[in-house]
């Protein structure tokens, strides 16, 4: 793509992955881009790079706009690949004692990833750089994914050059959020939400905390991922308050495999059960879910119910694929159950209450509930009435 001039002197010059497809085990069906941003005014500003297969587009693009020499500044918001892999590139062409803007850790990390001797300055949370008529504020964000992570304010048109924070995985020729449906726009903010920064909770909300005591208000939010936000970046800010709550809510999602259908036909009247409760909830069978869009599911729903068989005395291998996923994100405040069927030893149900329970979910019932072989019309009759307990669970919490 060209570069696209997204205010007076501000242009994007990253560019589209149509191809990519997983991101360190998130699933990504419409790919990603990798957004970087070029701010020509007395001085001219490069905030982030591409990833390093990206690096020609990149500088193609620069170029359309300004001879590379000419950048002044090159401000690095995060040192994750994607947006570095292309810095060595770029510097080398623009003059590696070009001053290199980053954070503490960004510095440390820039150091370690490229081994390169660059001209650093590491600016103080707060710190600003002029660069003419415009004016960019440095702000600490810590943790917002990694612990080099930071933000550029551009005070003129109050635009936030957010890196990871508020983006999506997605690849279009729209760039703006009033060129795309507002409910897809928000399903892949919500995916990249609960994929990504979910375990960042905490410093979402201290980083929105900050915007309300600085009274920083954004008239543009630009993220390293997916579609500028212009029109309603209220809505990004409002949606990441909400998700980085804990979030009480009459849903379920029930999680499983199957070796022979009979952990599936429990799934099927433990759904039955819950719904009969008035309880919203949607059966996920491993095989055909991936674990980023199961993720996607669990972060506003109040319950999580996994079924497993029991396989050389251990628990499936699909669930534990989900389950190590998972625990990386650490779900927070939230009810949980499991079940499965067994042969002649029922580890599955033992492992995975453990599991569970070292993860904090609140466990609705330590047993778990597993049936021998197949299921007859007394089992099913059972997994009703376990989805029933469960249901009535999720309504006394939200209560
Ligand atoms: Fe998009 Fe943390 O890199």
């Amino acid at each position: 793509m060209h570069p696209i001039q997204i205010a007076d002197g501000i242009y994007d010059v990253g560019v589209n992955d149509w191809n990519v497809r997983d991101f360190h085990g998130y699933s990504t069906p419409t790919g990603s881009t990798y957004n970087a941003f070029l701010i020509v005014d007395e001085k001219i500003a490069l905030i982030d790079t591409v990833k390093k297969e990206f690096a020609n587009q990149l500088i193609k693009n620069i170029t359309e706009i300004v001879p590379l020499e000419k950048i002044d500044y090159v401000i690095s918001n995060h040192t994750e690949m994607d947006h570095t892999g292309a810095l060595p590139s770029i510097m080398h062409r623009i003059g590696k004692d070009k001053p290199l803007y980053c954070s503490k850790m960004g510095q440390k990390n820039l150091a370690m990833h490229y081994r390169n001797n660059w001209n650093y300055h590491a600016v103080e949370n707060g710190e600003e750089l002029h660069l003419g008529s415009r004016q960019l504020t440095f702000l600490e964000a810590r943790m917002l994914h990694w612990p080099d992570s930071m933000l550029t304010y551009e005070k003129k048109d109050k635009i936030l050059f957010s890196s990871d924070a508020f983006g999506q995985h997605y690849a279009g020729y729209e760039k703006f959020d009033d060129q795309m449906d507002p409910e897809t726009l928000l399903n892949h903010s919500k995916k990249y939400f609960a994929n990504i920064i979910l375990l960042y909770a905490g410093q979402v909300q201290k980083l929105l905390k900050t915007v309300n005591d600085l009274e920083l208000t954004f008239n543009m939010i630009c993220p390293d991922h997916g579609i500028i936000w212009r029109k309603r970046p209220d809505v990004i800010l409002d949606a990441y308050a909400k998700w980085s709550e804990p979030i009480a809510s009459k849903k379920a999602v029930v999680v499983y495999d199957t070796m022979w259908q009979s952990t599936k036909m429990m799934a099927e009247q433990i759904c039955e059960g819950i719904v009969s409760e008035g309880v919203n909830v949607r059966p996920m069978n491993l095989r055909t879910n991936h674990r980023s869009d199961i993720m996607t599911e669990l972060l506003e729903s109040s319950a999580l119910i996994v079924g497993s068989p029991t396989l050389n005395n251990n628990i499936y291998p699909t669930v534990s694929d989900f389950l190590t996923y998972m625990k990386g994100l650490r779900p927070q405040n939230k009810l949980a159950a499991c079940f499965g069927s067994y042969g002649w030893n029922g580890a599955s149900i033992k492992i995975l209450n453990s599991e569970l329970a070292s993860m904090k979910f609140n466990m609705i019932d330590a047993a778990g509930l597993k049936i021998q072989y197949v299921p007859d019309d007394s089992g099913l009759n059972a997994c009703f009435e376990y989805g029933q307990k469960i249901g009535k669970a999720i309504c006394q919490s939200i209560e």
